[in-house]
């Protein structure tokens, strides 16, 4: 094992970025979410847009993945995937979900929590369409989750989607968008000596109420 491991008790970083205050919270959650977003592109964060989705099997166990976020309109988080993939497979036992944004270069997290349902598939075919021809492709070549024998297999599957659907695949009936509608959204900024500042944006009664969190 690389000598690496040994140093895992020594490596800490030190916060020091400015702090967040409740005055400079929106009050709205996704405009804080948006301005945080703008931030971490301006930042040049890698895939600024890429969150961890946890979702949970029939078992309760939990299991988290990354996904792109590729939208964020009426109040939802959006983003797409196989539906006939582990999460799905998730997500139709248990709505329950959790999307984290680690912008750990600002010093910073989103934590979203909330339900998620399917978006409508017109939606999903106007943002498939949109995407590079190597992506739509990928998608119909790609049997999401389940096991594959050999990369040579996966190739040849793609291979075989460019003979069949050339430059103009559909969008594949198996693949669409997820929408998760929060009920939670906790924004996280590392501080100094571990005085972390975190407020969470709760619905009550319609209403998104703030409350600072220990940290
Ligand atoms: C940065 C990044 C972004 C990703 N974005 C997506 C995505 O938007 N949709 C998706 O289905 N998989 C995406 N993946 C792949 C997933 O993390 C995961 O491997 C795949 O969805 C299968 O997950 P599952 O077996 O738990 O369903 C992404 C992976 C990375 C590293």
């Amino acid at each position: 094992m690389s000598s690496i491991i040994n140093d895992l008790h020594a490596m800490r970083e030190h916060y020091d970025q400015p702090p967040l205050r409740r005055e400079d919270l929106n009050s709205c959650p996704f405009m804080q979410f948006s301005n945080w977003l703008e931030d971490a592109v301006k930042a040049k964060i890698y895939d600024p847009n890429a969150c961890s989705l946890a979702t949970v099997d029939g078992l309760g166990h939990p299991v988290s993945r990354a996904v792109l976020l590729k939208a964020l309109e009426n109040q939802e988080f959006v983003f797409y995937s196989n539906y006939n993939s582990r999460k799905a497979s998730h997500l139709s036992k248990n709505v329950h979900a959790c999307l984290h944004f680690p912008w750990f270069a600002l010093q910073r997290q989103v934590i979203v929590t909330g339900k998620v349902e399917k978006i409508e598939t017109e939606r999903a075919k106007t943002y498939f369409a949109s995407r590079p021809l190597e992506s739509r492709l990928g998608a119909w070549a790609s049997e999401q989750s389940k096991e594959i024998d050999s990369r040579e297999s996966l190739e040849r599957s793609y291979l075989e989607m460019q003979e069949r659907f050339g430059d103009d695949p559909p969008k594949p009936p198996h693949w669409g968008g997820y929408a998760l509608v929060a009920d939670t959204i906790e924004f996280w900024q590392g501080g100094p000596s571990r005085l972390h500042d975190r407020f969470m944006y709760q619905k009550v009664n319609g209403q998104w109420a703030i409350q600072r969190l220990n940290p």
